[in-house]
């Protein structure tokens, strides 16, 4: 049993994903164990793609999840980390396979609508940063 993180970012709440994302999550039999809108703190945006920090992108991406609501939640169930990853499709939208829910609803790598952990020592890290105060 893994738990993993996805965020939805501020296109994906703005465009009205956020049930159409979660349903795909609960269908694939993977449950929902924390879930919350936020408005994210740049500290824990910085944090969280820490591993980008010399990337140029990095200043653009920590703009972007800062700039409106997010969702995080926590997906737990049987190698979730991959499962999840699977379902969200390659990073960059071009690439992502229809089905998948970039395939389906995303067109550039910017504005690629989730972010899911890559790894479980990412999830358990991510995890830590968004839910501090711990799942259900
Ligand atoms: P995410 O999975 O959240 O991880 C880092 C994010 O940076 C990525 O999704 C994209 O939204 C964004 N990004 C922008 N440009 C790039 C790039 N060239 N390579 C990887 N990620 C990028």
């Amino acid at each position: 049993m893994e738990t993993t993180l996805v965020l939805i970012k501020p296109g994906g709440v703005q465009r009205n994903l956020i049930g159409e994302i979660t349903r795909r999550i609960e269908a694939r039999n993977l449950k929902v164990v924390g879930m919350k809108l936020i408005h994210a703190e740049r500290a824990t945006v910085e944090a969280h793609y820490a591993e980008h920090k010399e990337r140029p992108f990095f200043k653009d991406v920590c703009d972007y999840l800062t700039s409106g609501p997010v969702v995080a939640m926590a997906i737990q169930g049987t190698n979730a980390v991959k499962a999840i990853r699977a379902m969200m499709g390659a990073t960059n939208p071009l690439e992502a396979t229809p089905g998948t829910v970039r395939g389906d609803f995303a067109l550039t790598i910017d504005d690629n609508l989730t972010h899911s952990s890559s790894d479980p020592e990412a999830a358990a890290r991510e995890l830590g940063l968004w839910f501090p105060e711990g799942t259900v």
